[in-house]
């Protein structure tokens, strides 16, 4: 039997080497992001790796009003059942341009946080009617300690793992699991910007296997990606406060 998987965020970079890794597998996949023209050319482009199918649904996952009946569609789309499904939407956003327009924080928010909470919420039920299959929803680092640099970004990251390690802990009875994955730096369009360099930054293939993997085996629910991430941030979190002030971190 093909796996069944549903992409929410299909588009970002480590999305699509996700589904590129499916799509080998001969699952059925169903992708969900906003622009609609290059969703169908993913979809073709996976079909000719070996997807078994590949459905599309554009739409800007921040402004669902009913998360619960998209998502239940979804499901009836694939059979009444689905075995992963990966959140990985996400905005950065401008931590600077955020402090002075407080629209612009309540947007990073939105999609960063509340809507993502929506569909993890609404897949959690789903998992949880089912008894089994995995909820992967794509964090930060950034969630781990609030610096000047990024804090509206990195709340929203903290409220999504916290809130994903809660499903993890309901699931655990069910058969179903749930794991936040924080991602360190990685090499996508979300990081254009920054000049990158060093043994910090990751590739996206390399996180998409990770990903699957940890579909695969989903036994902790809060997993750094890569690994190494774990240390430096428990590092990061354990700095005093009279120290830490004192970076530009
Ligand atoms: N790259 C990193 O260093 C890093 C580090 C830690 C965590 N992450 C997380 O990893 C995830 C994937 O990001 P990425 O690095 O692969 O960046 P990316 O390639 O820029 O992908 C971000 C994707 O999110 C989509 N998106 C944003 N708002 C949306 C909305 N309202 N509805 C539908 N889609 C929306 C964007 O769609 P459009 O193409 O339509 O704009 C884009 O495809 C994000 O959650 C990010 O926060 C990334």
């Amino acid at each position: 039997m093909s796996k069944k998987i549903i992409i929410l965020g299909a588009l970002s970079a480590i999305a699509e080497a996700t589904a590129r890794q499916y799509a080998a597998e001969g699952a059925q996949l169903l992708l969900v992001a906003r622009n609609a023209e290059r969703l169908e050319q993913l979809a073709q482009d996976l079909k000719s790796r070996g997807a078994a199918t590949c459905q599309t649904r554009a739409m800007d996952l921040a402004e669902v009003p009913e998360a619960v009946t998209v998502f239940e569609e979804m499901t009836v789309a694939l059979g009444r059942h689905v075995d992963a499904v990966f959140v990985f939407y996400g905005l950065l956003g401008n931590q600077r341009h955020e402090e002075r327009d407080i629209a612009a924080a309540a947007r990073n928010i939105r999609i960063n946080f509340s809507s993502a909470a929506e569909w993890c919420l609404a897949a959690a039920n789903q998992l949880e009617r089912q008894k089994d299959g995995v909820l992967v929803a794509v964090s930060s680092v950034a969630g781990d300690r609030g610096r000047q640099s990024n804090y509206v970004y990195g709340a929203a990251k903290a409220g999504l793992s916290t809130l994903v390690e809660g499903i993890a802990h309901r699931l655990a009875p069910t058969g179903a699991h749930a794991v936040v994955a924080k991602l360190g730096f990685v090499d996508t369009p979300m990081t254009a910007h920054i000049h990158k360099k060093g043994l910090l930054w990751a590739k996206p293939a390399d996180v998409a296997e990770k990903l699957v993997a940890i579909a695969a085996k989903p036994d902790m629910p809060v997993v750094y990606v890569p690994g190494f991430w774990r240390l430096i941030m428990a590092i990061i979190r354990n700095v005093p406060a009279r120290i830490f002030h004192k970076t530009k971190l």
